[in-house]
């Protein structure tokens, strides 16, 4: 089959003047200026363990880095832990926090981690309709407005996911609730579909944890992924989404699909601040590089020798 010349012709024509319009009179659409930012997660900060150290430790690595990051994006279970503890320990745990968050000097966003809830059980219980109960608690601790949101940077959209579901009688599972989905559709919607995205949760939304830990055939419960991962997968379907950070499992994973990368970041606390996580996986987090509409990301280590081994 042969191309006409009138055809070459006109399909060079469009070609050049594709390239000057985009050059010259459509900055808009130019491609995001170029950032970098932190994915932290799992510090379970604590008096125990020298686990306040290695948080210390890390944020100090944090601050080093050659590239001062943006922002941090950070992917909960803060503390170790609020959820059944007297008011006393929670208060000082989140106290802990606070003060090692201060010390990275940039603006911090947050997702919420299965231990940061307060009073579901123990010595403090309170009723769900407590001000100060669950993740009232940990809104109210952070100064934050609302247990799931988004901002925006540099031409980049990113999503601070609620991925920790409670029950009446305190217990918790990985969901993304009706009501969020609703608020997700709705900002979806609002975003134009090539603008990129980035989405925050602490429990997994895609994972193989339970293929190299229990076995290929296993599935993992919704202790340890979100058990409507599928509906989600399927509402940024076509969307420009980039990168998903989870947490919770402290493993260095990543899974790839529809060109959204399910990177899970394995934890600043490593294996409970008692070593490395199912023996390989150390203590640290991801500095993650967004250039030119792409991300890049590397799990880095900080040094830390856990005290009890
Ligand atoms: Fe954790």
């Amino acid at each position: 089959m042969s191309i006409s010349r009138r055809t070459l012709v006109r399909n060079v024509g469009g070609l050049a003047l594709g390239l000057g319009v985009s050059r010259l009179s459509r900055p808009a659409e130019a491609a995001p200026a170029d950032f970098s930012f932190i994915h932290i997660t799992d510090t379970h900060i604590q008096p125990e363990l020298g686990a306040t150290e290695g948080v210390h430790q890390a944020f100090e690595k944090i601050r080093q880095l050659k590239e001062k990051p943006a922002f941090a994006l950070i992917g909960g279970d803060l503390v170790m832990d609020a959820n059944t503890v007297s008011r006393k320990r929670a208060e000082m745990v989140y106290d802990l926090w606070q003060e090692a968050a201060s010390s990275l000097n940039m603006p911090v966003y947050y997702t919420i981690g299965n231990h940061d809830a307060y009073a579901l059980g123990g010595e403090s219980k309170l009723s769900s309709d407590n001000p100060e109960y669950g993740k009232k608690w940990w809104l109210k601790r952070l100064s934050l407005a609302n247990r799931y949101n988004s901002f925006d940077h540099k031409g980049w959209r990113f999503v601070m996911l609620d991925s920790v579901s409670i029950d009446e009688q305190g217990g918790w599972h990985g969901e993304l609730d009706a009501d969020q989905l609703l608020w997700l559709d709705n900002l979806l919607r609002k975003t134009d579909k090539n603008m990129p995205m980035v989405f925050l949760t602490h429990i997994p939304i895609m994972t193989l944890f339970g293929m190299y830990t229990e076995g290929t055939t296993k599935a993992v419960s919704s202790g340890l992924v979100v058990s409507n991962g599928k509906q989600f997968q399927e509402m940024i379907q076509g969307r420009n989404v980039k990168a998903v950070f989870q947490g919770h499992t402290h493993v260095v994973e990543e899974c790839i699909y529809l060109g959204t990368r399910y990177i899970t970041g394995g934890a600043v606390s490593g294996d409970w601040w008692k070593g490395y996580r199912l023996g390989v996986h150390p203590e640290g987090f991801t500095v993650v590089r967004a250039k030119g509409g792409e991300i890049s990301h590397r799990y880095m280590t900080y040094g830390w020798k856990a005290r009890t081994v």
